[in-house]
């Protein structure tokens, strides 16, 4: 009988901490989708998820997955693949200026709470399909900085890019705990992952600015921490997507050492997971995305 590989789809996989990400698991014998949104860099990642598969077991989707439209038609195309056994949510990231996605959201938000939601959402029959199955949500230390107000789309005052995307991430790994409730019934697990800081593409464009007044002092040491090597930050989403200790487990914040880390959960509440519920339906709904 054929052994058909398991299949996972890594978003943002085609550099920094994403192809990692997808070189370790095709080390560990998975097919890999990996997407993001230039062609070349995808074709140069998949001759090295093949390398390190020592087979073809890498392939190239593009999508900008900073559009809610198009994240949503990768969803589906992949949707009508069949069953998927992994999903990795790693697109995200942190800008110092304000800047909006297509559908006019700020893109620390559409970036990192959004669109992984909205994937997540087409592709959760396909992952049921394949349970035992897992979702991995990379997460930041950054949700520490966040202000966890969602009572407007944006907090008022100045644009501070470890804010907004502390807070962006914060909304998301509510999210992850509460759907690793709901998606239990169902075989799959959720877990967030944080990779810890590390230079990549991401990072090289962060300046002082990104951070509130009141960190600027730290940003030396903030810096240091982001020239750490893009290899070493994979461990926590292989932890999460692959080691067999979290079979059967979920809703657990799988933190840079490859364990279970409870930190960031001090920073989750119920009251913080229903404001983030309604705040993110009317962001969906305003974007044109409502259920
Ligand atoms: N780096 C850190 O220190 C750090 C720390 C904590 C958490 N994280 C988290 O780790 C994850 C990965 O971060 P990273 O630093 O590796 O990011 P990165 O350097 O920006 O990652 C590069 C990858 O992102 C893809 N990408 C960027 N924008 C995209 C878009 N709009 N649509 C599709 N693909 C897109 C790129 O594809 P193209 O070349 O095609 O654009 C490339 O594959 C993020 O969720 C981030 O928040 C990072």
């Amino acid at each position: 009988m054929t052994q058909y590989a398991p299949r996972a789809v890594v978003t943002a996989g085609t550099g920094g901490i994403g192809l990692e990400t997808a070189l370790g698991l095709a080390r560990r014998g998975w097919d890999l989708t990996l997407v993001g949104r230039d062609q070349d860099r995808g074709g140069a990642a998949v001759a090295r998820v093949d390398e390190a598969a020592g087979r073809r077991a890498g392939r190239f989707v593009s999508a900008d997955l900073s559009s809610l439209a198009e994240t949503r038609r990768l969803g589906e195309r992949l949707a009508g693949e069949g069953g998927l056994a992994l999903l990795v949510n790693n697109v995200g990231g942190m800008w110092t200026e304000r800047r909006e996605s297509p559908e006019g959201v700020e893109m620390s938000i559409a970036l990192n709470h959004l669109s992984p939601y909205v994937l997540t959402g087409t592709l959760t029959d396909a992952l049921a399909e394949a349970a035992p199955s897992r979702i991995v949500n990379v997460t930041s230390s950054a949700v520490a900085a966040a202000q966890g107000v969602f009572d407007a789309a944006e907090p008022p005052g100045p644009h501070y890019g470890l804010a907004a995307t502390g807070r962006a991430k914060l909304a998301h790994l509510a999210h992850t705990l509460e759907l690793a409730g709901r998606l239990r019934p169902r075989g799959i697990s959720v877990f967030a992952a944080d990779p810890g800081a590390a230079a990549t593409d991401n990072a090289a464009q962060m300046t002082v600015d990104i951070l509130p007044p009141a960190l600027r002092p730290h940003w030396e040491e903030i810096k240091k921490g982001v020239s750490a090597p893009v290899a070493a930050a994979a461990a926590g989403p292989l932890a999460a997507a692959t080691d067999p200790a979290m079979e059967g487990r979920t809703g657990l914040v799988i933190g840079s050492g490859g364990t279970v880390d409870e930190t960031l959960l001090a920073f989750v509440s119920p009251e913080l997971t229903e404001a983030v519920r309604v705040w993110t339906a009317e962001l969906l709904a305003k974007a044109g995305h409502g259920s």
